[in-house]
């Protein structure tokens, strides 16, 4: 059976399924609707929050922090655990800090002003899980598995990779852009690698979730 579609109906229906927001979750979910901030959209946020859960993962690796949604959703997840997370706009990168603050998370998360794919190299840590959102923007295919294989590097058997945008809005399919043909390969880098088990969930615009094996 092929993936329901998702009419306007069954969306409002899954909405009325999503626990309600907290205060800071819910003020940044309008402030992202007003000033056109491209965030995860709660049932993202409730999937990467329930991956990590279930994962026990603790240590989490974010490329592309924008205001701190999705970082708050990852955080909770770990239950005490620790955020790094790249944001290149200086303005967001300031925002995320003080609403980590303000979600209590503000001693958990680190939040690192630079292009990820140069700051990353210089972090020896690992981590049990990544989540990166930048698969929009990477200028090239080698830039995209540049970011895939770093961040690979640094997880360890167990460990989850997730990235968001895995459908590029049914693009993927024939793509005719760049950014198609950069998430394109990601797909595939994902799918054949051998130390990878993967999953597309087409939730929203599609989110890739890998297991390290081992
Ligand atoms: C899709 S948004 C992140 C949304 C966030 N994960 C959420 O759901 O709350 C992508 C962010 O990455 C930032 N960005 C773009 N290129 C970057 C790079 N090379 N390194 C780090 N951040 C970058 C953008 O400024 C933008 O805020």
């Amino acid at each position: 059976m092929r993936t329901v579609e998702v009419t306007d109906a069954l969306q409002e229906y899954l909405d009325g399924l999503v626990p309600p927001r907290d205060r800071v979750l819910a003020r940044m979910e309008e402030e992202a609707h007003s000033e056109n901030i491209p965030i995860v959209d709660p049932h993202e946020g409730m999937l990467l929050y329930l991956l990590v859960k279930i994962a026990g993962a603790k240590r989490i690796l974010e490329l592309g922090t924008a205001t701190g949604y999705s970082g708050i959703w990852l955080l909770r997840g770990t239950e005490g655990g620790s955020l790094t997370t790249f944001e290149v706009d200086h303005k967001r990168a300031d925002r995320a800090r003080a609403n980590f603050a303000d979600a209590g998370l503000g001693k958990q998360a680190l939040v690192l002003e630079q292009d990820a794919v140069v700051g990353l190299p210089k972090i020896e840590q690992h981590f049990d899980a990544c989540f990166i959102d930048l698969l929009n923007v990477f200028p090239s295919e080698e830039m995209t598995q540049r970011a895939f294989e770093l961040c690979l590097e640094r997880l360890e058997g167990g460990g989850l990779l997730m990235a968001d945008n895995a459908l590029r809005q049914g693009e993927v399919v024939r793509p005719k852009n760049q950014q198609a043909r950069n998430v394109a390969h990601y797909n595939e880098l994902v799918a054949k690698h051998p130390r990878l088990e993967s999953v597309v969930i087409p939730i929203r615009d599609g989110v890739s979730v890998a297991r390290v094996k081992g």
